[in-house]
């Protein structure tokens, strides 16, 4: 993943320390800057978070007018370490890398071990470069020789000593923007969000581009020819996001999700389902593929049975890690909606790609406007939930689920075969998730005393049935990344095929008992797992002295307001379970807040 920075100015450590502290979502392993003066070289790099890199650099004073870069890490080669945080240095230049250089094995064979200091895949980059200018003498010729040479996915920042004014870039699969202000000063950056406040206009760079900047030009290339440069204005309102009183980002995002879902609704309901932001007729798919990673997979895989009960068109979910690597036989005449949060995922990205030259009509449902898979989409709908900064997705899960919901109805309005009443009740349900999605204070409280029962034992099963199973796989997949705890979700029913095999009293087992849907089914499926000493708690609103544990949610008539409400509950549990013990829930061990590696 990993964030990237780079700026030409005065107060250049500050500069790069607040651009990479926008960017810590991308990956905290260790991080590093590069600061060249006229009579001034400064290196850094620390491991964890930015905050060490800020205290390791906070004797540096540097007053004149420098060129800089800086990088925020989550490690693909060689371990979290000082030696291969970036920046990586030569003899006399430095390079940042966010991605993956797939031959890099190849091409340091070609050259003497001696000058390798880490293990990583980008240090090849520097020596290239310098190899290369050692021959040629220009930078820029030995840029565009160096990046010749690379084969897998890449952002570059590089700097040399030998012009102390230049920064040279390059993007392939991997994100980078440049922005300006108003004095022509140029900034490059893996996201919009990491350019300073005076920066008000960007261009996102294509797959290709390179080229460099110094203090007020900038020249782009893209296959040997030089491009025209189109800056488009960037919105000043920056998503900026701070704690507001919460401890953790991940706290005040689920806090917020019925607040945001207003946002999310906001223009698209009425007496009937309205997307203006789409120009395509929806009625004539003959089927809805969706792809996606982790979370936004299962909203996907829940919106499947929203799609089949609603819309009636046949639905398949795919994991885009797994989908881009088969030899899919797709329905030419189907919408592929790509779901993504941040709009960066790599997998999600490249599926994508790849159905977009096999034909099919592509849709976008994402949280962040101008990101890659927004910009290659045909059509795409926003979630608006706001940025997302905690590692674990809350608010965005609840948001895209909502448009999928939305969507669903949608298609069936256009194809005309949802019944006025049918209409009628799913809008009510809609306008009341402003409601559904607000925390209880009493709810909070009640999770945070019982998740000290669950703090140790080998591990638990995430259990439910139809609509909720999804959401099961979520609970189950929240509480692994923050907690370090196994976790599984499986489909209520499938547990007597193998898995109740496990139970046993320190076996626990979150079982969602919906009223809504199958409920005596699922009553029994966690009878037997009682029988067999399972120690199980049960979400819903009935069935209160059932298990050994009980979290009470509202008595709702419609599946999703149960769903939501589980939702919560099962966001709260996840954070307090981690909480007690001692984890930083917004920056979990080993993880990103966006994947942009595959
Ligand atoms: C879950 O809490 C994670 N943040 C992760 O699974 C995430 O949903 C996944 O990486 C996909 O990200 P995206 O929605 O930005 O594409």
């Amino acid at each position: 993943m990993c964030g990237i920075v780079g700026y030409i100015g005065k107060d250049i450590k500050e500069t790069l320390i607040d651009g990479l502290k926008e960017l810590e979502y991308r990956g905290y392993d260790s991080s590093g800057i590069a600061i060249l003066s006229k009579n001034d070289l400064f290196i850094k790099k620390t491991v964890g978070k930015i905050e060490n890199l800020e205290l390791a650099s906070k004797d540096y004073v540097n007053t004149e007018k420098s060129i800089g870069i800086g990088h925020t890490r989550w490690a693909t080669h060689g371990k979290p370490t000082d030696i291969n945080a970036h920046p990586h240095l030569g003899e006399f230049s430095f390079v940042i890398h966010n991605g993956i250089i797939e031959n890099f094995q190849e091409l340091k064979k070609e050259m003497s071990d001696d000058l390798f200091l880490s293990q990583t895949d980008t240090e090849v980059i520097v020596h290239l470069f310098e190899n290369n200018f050692n021959k040629l003498n220009d930078e820029l010729e030995a840029f565009k020789a160096t990046i010749k040479m690379l084969r897998g996915s890449y952002a570059i920042l590089l700097i040399s000593k030998t012009s102390k004014e230049n920064i040279y870039f390059a993007k392939l699969n991997s994100p980078l923007a440049i922005g300006k202000n108003d004095n022509g000063n140029y900034s490059l950056a893996s996201s919009d969000l990491a350019m300073q406040e005076d920066i008000n206009s960007i261009i996102h760079l294509d797959d290709g581009d390179y080229g460099v900047v110094c203090e007020d030009s900038i020249s782009l290339f893209n296959n040997e020819e030089k491009k025209n440069i189109a800056f488009k204005t960037l919105n000043s309102n920056k998503l900026f996001s701070q704690k507001e009183g919460y401890k953790f980002f991940m706290e005040k995002e689920i806090y917020e999700q019925s607040t945001v879902i207003c946002d999310t609704l906001a223009s698209r309901v009425s007496d009937k389902i309205s997307f203006d932001e789409l120009n395509m007729d929806i009625s004539k798919f003959s089927s809805i593929i969706i792809c996606a990673c982790g979370t936004s997979y299962n909203a996907a895989l829940s919106s499947k049975y929203l799609f089949e009960q609603i819309a009636k068109i046949s639905t398949n979910i795919e994991i885009a890690s797994e989908l881009r690597y088969r030899e899919p036989v797709l329905d030419k005449n189907a919408l592929f909606i790509s779901i993504s949060q941040s709009g960066e995922t790599a997998d999600t990205l490249e599926c994508l790609k790849m159905v977009k030259k096999m034909g099919l009509k592509t849709l976008a449902v994402c949280n962040v406007d101008n990101s890659a898979i927004v910009r290659l989409s045909d059509e795409y709908i926003l979630t608006r939930a706001g940025f997302e900064k905690g590692v674990a997705s809350t608010k965005s899960f609840t948001t895209q689920l909502t448009i999928l919901w939305m969507l669903s109805i949608f298609i069936a309005q256009e194809k005309n075969i949802i019944s006025d009443e049918l209409l009628e009740k799913e809008i009510k349900a809609i306008l009341e998730l402003y409601s559904v999605l607000e925390v209880p204070k009493i709810l909070h409280e009640k999770i945070h005393k019982l998740s000290k029962r669950y703090l140790h034992g080998h591990g638990f099963f995430f259990i439910a049935r139809d609509i909720f199973y999804p959401l099961a796989l979520e609970g189950a997949l929240k509480l692994k990344e923050i907690s370090y705890f196994h976790a599984e979700g499986y489909p209520a029913g499938e547990m007597k095929h193998g898995p109740i095999a496990l139970a046993d009293p320190e076996l626990f087992t979150i079982a969602l008992l919906p009223r809504s849907r199958l409920y005596e089914k699922m009553k029994s499926n966690i009878q037997e797992l009682i029988a067999r000493d399972s120690t199980v708690c049960i979400i819903g609103s009935s069935d209160k002295d059932l298990a050994d544990d009980f979290i009470e949610i509202k008595e709702y008539s419609h599946q999703m307001h149960e769903y939501f409400s589980m939702t919560i509950v099962l966001q709260l549990l996840s954070m307090e379970i981690a909480l007690r013990l001692g984890h930083d829930v917004d920056m979990p061990r080993n993880l990103a807040k966006s994947v942009t590696v595959e």
